[in-house]
């Protein structure tokens, strides 16, 4: 089982998912930054401290962060590539075939020679083709393609469709998750097979920032509202992956490590729960 219960101390420490592979448990989220924003928010970060970006096929800048990467790695020659955690994702689940396709494709886009994690976006497809597509995934790590493999948006039952196939299971499950969506159902069965549960709208999107229980939370601890739903998600095992195309803001996400929620103000945001859909929700799809 992971050790995602404990709390990381730092901006890189790791969580270590059940194939041995450790992640960074704060990674930049780059959905919807233009090529020029993504190159120079990756550079930001990592430069930040950061050692983990989320991009995907969809987000049609995997060439610009690997452009933010290379930058990086050229001004900072003691950081070696494989301290890079790159993630990117398969947009559409069509076939076995297609699904190795996209993957060299993503590879050669984004410029690493390997991914660290490949995900399937969402569990679109119906369940034949979910299976063709994993089993691909599983080949493209045989083949030393990624390191790593996992899903996004998968619901319980897609989640259990591993265990009744019998193939090795995503190290991951990639969902929204923040105290207005808290998926427990979802958690609780990742949790299970010692899925890690990693945050996409972590800050739900700034939707609740005026929230007077964050703003209560925030003022004790002298934070922003978006740091105390960062520190929520990490003290919950979460792997949040903050995005920001601001300097100031990408710096002030990953100072987390100097204060902490007391179970109190924790359980106080866990109450908060509306089933508040910041963007896109497919865990139910057939
Ligand atoms: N798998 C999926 O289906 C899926 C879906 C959506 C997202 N994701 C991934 O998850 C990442 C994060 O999710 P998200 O981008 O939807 O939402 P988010 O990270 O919850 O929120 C991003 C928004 O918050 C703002 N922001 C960031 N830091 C802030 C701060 N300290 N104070 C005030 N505002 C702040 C950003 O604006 P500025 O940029 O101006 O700072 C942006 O408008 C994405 O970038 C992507 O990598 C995955």
């Amino acid at each position: 089982m992971s050790s995602a219960i404990e709390t990381v101390q730092n901006l890189q420490g790791t969580i270590k998912l059940h194939d041995g592979t450790e992640i960074p448990q704060i990674g930049l989220g780059v959905y919807e930054m233009s090529n020029e924003e993504a190159e120079q928010a990756v550079y930001w970060a990592l430069e930040a401290g950061y050692r983990h970006v989320d991009s995907a096929e969809w987000y049609g800048n995997e060439a610009a962060c690997g452009r933010g990467i290379q930058k990086f790695l050229k001004a900072r020659p003691d950081i070696s590539p494989e301290d890079i955690y790159y993630t990117t994702k398969l947009q559409t689940n069509r076939s076995y075939d297609q699904t190795l396709k996209k993957i060299q494709q993503s590879l050669k886009d984004s410029r690493v020679d390997q991914i660290s994690l490949y995900l399937l976006h969402s569990p679109i497809g119906g369940p034949k083709v979910r299976r063709a597509c994993w089993e691909a995934c599983i080949e493209a790590k045989r083949q030393g393609w990624v390191k790593s493999i996992g899903v996004s948006n998968f619901g319980t039952k897609h989640i259990e469709e591993f265990e009744q196939w019998g193939l090795e299971k995503p190290v991951l499950n990639q969902v929204d998750l923040h105290p207005w969506m808290r998926r427990q159902p979802i958690v609780d069965v990742c949790r299970k097979y010692g899925i890690v549960l990693e945050a996409w709208a972590p800050l739900a999107r700034g939707m609740r920032f005026n929230h007077p229980v964050l703003n209560e939370v925030a003022k004790a601890h002298d934070k922003s509202p978006a740091q105390i739903l960062l520190r929520w998600s990490i003290q919950h095992g979460f792997v949040p992956i903050p995005k920001s195309v601001s300097q100031k803001r990408i710096q002030s996400n990953g100072d987390l490590f100097t204060f902490e929620l007391s179970q109190e103000e924790m359980a106080k945001l866990d109450e908060l729960d509306e089933y508040l859909i910041t963007d896109w929700d497919v865990v139910d799809v057939a």
